[in-house]
C-alpha cells in the first residue's frame, strides 16, 4: 500500500546535503526545514528543524481559535509545557464572502504561537465538523441549489454537505489552498507543524447520500481501482460487490476522495504533514454493535473503513483516532489498531480536561501512547484548565506528566525515534512493572506506592495524586550503562540480568537536570536517601541521568 511517508534514508541524504550545502549557502535566519513525517525500521517521528519531534499538545475547545480568547489558553499551556497547540481555523471566518480571504486571525495565532515558543497544528473546520457541515461560510449553508446536502431516500436534505456534490469539493479546497498559500508566505519558519484536513468527518443523519446525483453513482459498478486495492475479483455495483455494508463503504469511498482531494490540492501550495482524525465506531468502554450516521459519523475514517481511506487518500499522512474512551484496556486497544505498518500513531484528541462520568486516572494515557511510539499527543479542552485555581487531583496529575516530558522533550523524540524509549504505567493491582531498553542488559524495576520494597525510606514520596494509582515512568538508554529515567510517583530500581554472575549492581552517578534543547543542565547529584532505596519519584516528577555499574 503506498504510503505519504518519507523512509529515514532520504532523510539522512537530505541532511547530508543540507550540512553541505550550509558551507556555501549563508545562513537564513527565518526559513526553517519543512515539517515532515519519517519512519525508520518500524519507528516513526515527525520532523520539525530537522530533529525528531514528539508532539505533546493539547487542542483548545471549538470556539478558541480566536486571538482573544486564546490569551486566555496560553498561561495553562506554559504551564504544562506544551511544545505544541491544536487551533481550529474556521471556514466561515476566513472566507466570508466567496473567493475573499481574510488570514488576520490566523495571523494572530501564529504571532501567539511564536511569542510562545509554541508550534501550531491547525484544524480544518470545513465541509465536515463532528459529521455535520456547521463551519461552512453562510453563503454554502444558504445556497444549497449550488452547494448540495446530502438527501435522504425521501429527498429531504440534512445538515451535511454532500461528498458526491462537486461544488462542494471546489469550494472547501478552494479555500484550503488559499489557506496552505497564505502559510507559505506568512510562515516560513513553520511555526504550523501539521494540518488537520476537516474534523470527525462523515455524516451524522444518513448512512450515505440518497440523491439521485450520488444514487447514479451508487448504481454504477465499483470502480476498478477501489476493487484492485481492496483485493476484489469480478464486478459489480456497491450493493452487489459490498452487501450489508454497501452504503458505508459508498460513504467511506465519498468522504475519503473528497478529502484527499482537499489535502491534495493544499499540499501543492504547502506540503506539510496533514491527517483526517477520527470518531471512533465504537467508543465506550468495549466495542458493540453501532450503527453508521446514527452513532458515528458514516463514512469517516473509522477502523472498519481503513481499507477504502487507505486507498483513496494517499494524500493523508495518517489517520488518527480521537480517544474518548473511560478505562486504559479499550484506551490501549483503539491505539493499537491504528498503529499500523501503514499508518503512524497519533492521537490528536484524548480525553484530558473533560471528564468522563465515573472514570479517572486519564493522565496514564500520555506515557501509554508514548510507550506505544505514537508520534504525538495532545488532549482536548486546555480551556478548562484553569491554572490560577487549585487544580484537582486529576488535573494536577495531567500537568505534571506533561511538564515532566516537556523538560526533555526533543532528547526524549530523539530517543524515541532510536527506540530507545519504554513506559511503565500503574494500573489499580498493579505493583511493579519490568522494563528493558536499549541493549537487553539492564532490568529497570518499576514500583508504585505503596508497594515499595524496601517498604519505608526516609523520604517520603506521598503526594496529592499518590491515590488515583497513575504511577508513571519513562527510562530512555543512552548507552549500555547510562539512562535517563523521568518518573512520577513511583520508585524505579535497577537490577542485573536474573541469571547474572554473582554481580551486584550499583549507582554510579545519579544527577537530577533537564534538557536545553539537546543540551543536559544538571541541577544537583542524588545519593544517600534519595538512592538508598531505589530512585523515588514524587507527585512533582523528576528527570534523571543515571550512571551504573557493578562489582
Ligand atoms: C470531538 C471533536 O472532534 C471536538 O471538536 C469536540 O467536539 C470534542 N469531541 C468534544 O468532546
Amino acid at each position: 500500500m503506498r504510503s505519504t511517508w518519507t523512509k529515514r534514508k532520504t532523510t539522512s541524504v537530505a541532511a547530508l546535503l543540507l550540512l553541505a550545502a550550509s558551507w556555501i549557502a549563508p545562513v537564513r535566519t527565518t526559513a526553517q526545514q519543512m515539517p515532515k513525517l519519517v519512519e525508520d525500521h518500524g519507528n516513526a517521528t515527525l520532523m520539525v528543524e530537522g530533529q525528531p519531534y514528539f508532539i505533546l499538545g493539547a487542542q483548545v475547545d471549538n470556539s478558541s481559535g480566536w486571538p482573544e480568547r486564546l490569551d486566555a489558553v496560553w498561561p495553562a499551556a506554559e504551564r504544562m509545557r506544551l511544545n505544541t497547540l491544536e487551533v481550529p481555523v474556521y471556514w466561515e471566518q476566513m472566507e466570508p464572502t466567496r473567493g475573499t480571504f481574510d488570514f488576520t486571525v490566523v495571523d494572530a495565532i501564529l504571532e501567539q504561537a511564536r511569542a510562545h515558543k509554541t508550534h501550531l497544528v491547525l484544524l480544518w473546520f470545513g465541509t465536515w465538523k463532528n459529521g455535520k457541515m456547521h463551519y461552512v461560510p453562510d453563503w454554502v449553508k444558504s445556497d444549497p441549489a449550488t452547494y448540495p446536502r446530502m438527501k435522504s431516500r425521501a429527498g429531504v436534505p440534512i445538515d451535511v454537505l454532500s461528498p458526491n456534490a462537486p461544488a462542494n469539493l471546489e469550494a472547501d479546497s478552494t479555500a484550503f489552498a488559499a489557506l496552505m498559500r497564505h502559510l507559505k508566505q506568512a510562515d516560513p519558519q513553520h511555526t504550523v507543524i501539521m494540518m488537520q484536513v476537516e474534523n470527525e468527518s462523515g455524516s451524522l443523519g444518513l448512512v450515505r447520500d440518497f440523491s439521485p446525483m450520488a444514487q447514479k453513482q451508487f448504481d454504477a459498478p465499483v470502480p476498478a481501482d477501489l476493487m484492485r486495492a481492496l483485493h476484489k475479483n469480478g464486478a459489480g455495483n456497491w450493493s452487489q460487490v459490498f452487501g450489508d455494508d454497501a452504503d458505508e463503504t459508498f460513504a467511506a469511498w465519498s468522504v475519503s476522495r473528497y478529502i484527499n482531494a482537499v489535502a491534495a490540492t493544499g499540499k501543492k501550495e504547502l506540503a506539510l504533514p496533514m491527517y483526517a482524525n477520527n470518531w471512533l465506531k465504537s467508543p465506550r468502554a468495549y466495542p458493540v454493535s453501532t450503527i453508521p450516521g446514527d452513532d458515528y459519523p458514516s463514512g469517516g475514517p473509522t477502523i472498519n473503513m481503513f481499507p477504502v481511506w487507505k486507498a483513496m487518500a494517499p494524500s493523508l499522512d495518517l489517520l488518527a483516532p480521537d480517544i474518548y474512551v473511560p478505562s486504559s484496556e479499550r484506551y490501549r486497544s483503539v491505539m493499537h489498531e491504528f498503529h499500523r505498518a501503514d499508518n503512524p500513531l497519533l492521537i490528536p484528541e484524548s480525553l484530558g480536561f473533560e471528564p468522563f462520568p465515573g472514570a479517572s486516572g486519564y493522565a496514564r494515557y500520555l506515557f501509554y501512547a508514548l510507550g506505544d511510539g505514537a508520534v504525538g499527543f495532545a488532549n482536548f479542552g486546555l480551556d478548562r484548565l484553569h491554572v490560577d485555581q487549585p487544580l484537582s487531583a486529576e488535573s494536577l496529575a495531567q500537568v505534571e506528566g506533561f511538564r515532566l516530558l516537556g523538560s526533555f522533550d526533543r532528547e526524549l523524540a530523539a530517543l524515541k525515534f532510536a527506540g530507545k524509549v519504554g513506559t511503565a504505567v500503574e494500573e489499580n493491582g498493579i505493583a511493579q512493572v519490568e522494563l528493558t531498553v536499549g541493549p537487553p542488559f539492564w532490568r529497570a524495576i518499576v514500583s508504585f506506592p505503596p508497594a515499595y520494597d524496601p517498604p519505608a525510606a526516609p523520604v517520603s514520596t506521598a503526594s496529592d495524586t499518590t491515590g488515583l494509582h497513575v504511577g508513571r515512568a519513562v527510562v530512555a538508554a543512552l548507552g549500555r550503562n547510562e539512562f535517563l529515567v523521568a518518573g512520577i510517583d513511583c520508585r524505579v530500581q535497577f537490577a542485573l540480568p536474573v541469571h547474572s554472575t554473582g554481580k551486584q549492581p550499583q549507582m554510579l552517578k545519579v544527577e537530577e537536570g533537564r534538557y536545553d534543547g539537546t543540551k543536559w543542565v544538571p541541577l544537583r547529584l542524588w545519593n544517600g536517601d534519595e538512592t538508598d532505596y531505589g530512585l523515588n519519584f514524587g507527585g512533582k516528577g523528576s528527570l534523571l541521568r543515571i550512571t551504573l555499574g557493578s562489582y
